[in-house]
């Protein structure tokens, strides 16, 4: 089998890609902006196995794929053998026969990998317990978006060590930015995915929100963890990213969210429905960037 191009982390890109990514997402923004159409994936299908639920990322790879000219089609482990206990292996050798590109949503980053190393089909990661690549991908072009650059810059990301967060830490080493993490004891990176250089561990939230161009955060109980909920809600009661908190960052510092959002919980209304917050975008940028993906992962660097 030749060597297929899979997205499964941030960091199966290097800053070469990611600038290509982030002007061919630009055009295409620009041109659905327009109303120009623009279908270079004509014929080409792309499934999408999810495991867990989705709003955004489901929505905006079948509209990406529908607005590329291609088509787009949605399983979930129960309405496919996966749920009767066929082989990730099996499913991955039949599905590359028959579609184009994959985008899996599940549970353990082990499944994804699995089904990667079978399939001659690109496959794209859309979240896994560990890396969420196409959210940073979004975030990324959207400060880029607001801010010209984010070298140099310093994020903050206040709450779980997530899927998201770990995916940031990626991010800031390829991207040259500094990531400072406040989260509650016991819910911290794990050491080995550290990086000293880009990565900042940070016990007050408050001390990592001062001084800095962006603060994110995400749910305190993300998809797979629900058991934890009630634990979760007490430990992290302190990490709410309310007004006080973004007072401290820079006057200019944007507020991001991967969404879904819980008011109240990791962040106050008034942040999120406020001037610094860019979510809205954000989440429409998931579109923008995606296409630029999928077209990336079947054609290559194009023009037009
Ligand atoms: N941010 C994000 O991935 O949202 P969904 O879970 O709705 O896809
Ligand atoms: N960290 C969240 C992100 C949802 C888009 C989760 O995994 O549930």
């Amino acid at each position: 089998m030749s060597k297929v191009q899979h997205y499964l982390q941030f960091s199966d890109f290097g800053l070469a890609d990611y600038d290509y990514l982030m002007a061919r997402a630009r055009v295409l923004k620009t041109k659905r902006a327009a109303g120009t159409l623009h279908q270079t994936l004509q014929g080409r299908v792309l499934a999408m196995i999810f495991e867990k639920n989705s709003t955004r990322t489901r929505v905006s790879f079948q509209a990406g794929m529908e607005q590329l000219g291609g088509s787009a089609m949605f399983l979930t482990s129960s309405d496919t053998q996966l749920g009767r206990g066929e082989l990730i292996e099996d499913v991955a050798e039949v599905m590359c026969r028959m579609v184009d590109i994959v985008v899996i949503r599940t549970f353990e980053h082990s499944i994804i990998e699995r089904f990667a190393a079978h399939s001659r089909a690109p496959v794209i990661n859309g979240l896994t317990d560990d890396f969420h690549p196409c959210q940073v991908l979004a975030d990324i072009f959207t400060y880029i978006e607001h801010r010209a650059s984010i070298k140099g810059k310093t994020v903050a990301w206040i709450g779980d060590s997530n899927n998201v967060c770990k995916t940031w830490l990626q991010a800031a080493a390829i991207f040259d930015f500094k990531l400072r993490v406040s989260s509650p004891p016991g819910y911290e990176i794990t050491a080995s995915t550290e990086n000293s250089k880009h990565y900042e561990r940070v016990i007050d939230p408050h001390d990592a929100a001062r001084g800095s161009d962006l603060i994110a955060t995400d749910v305190w109980t993300s998809m797979g963890f629900e058991d934890e909920t009630e634990e979760r809600t007490k430990k992290f009661a302190d990490f709410q990213v309310d007004r006080d908190m973004m007072r401290l960052a820079k006057r200019d510092a944007l507020f991001m969210h991967c969404l879904p959002a819980h008011r109240g919980e990791e962040v106050a209304a008034e942040v999120i429905d406020g001037p610094q917050s860019v979510v809205w975008v954000e989440a429409e940028n998931r579109l923008h960037t995606q296409k630029a993906l999928v077209e990336y992962l079947l054609l290559g660097k194009i023009k037009d």
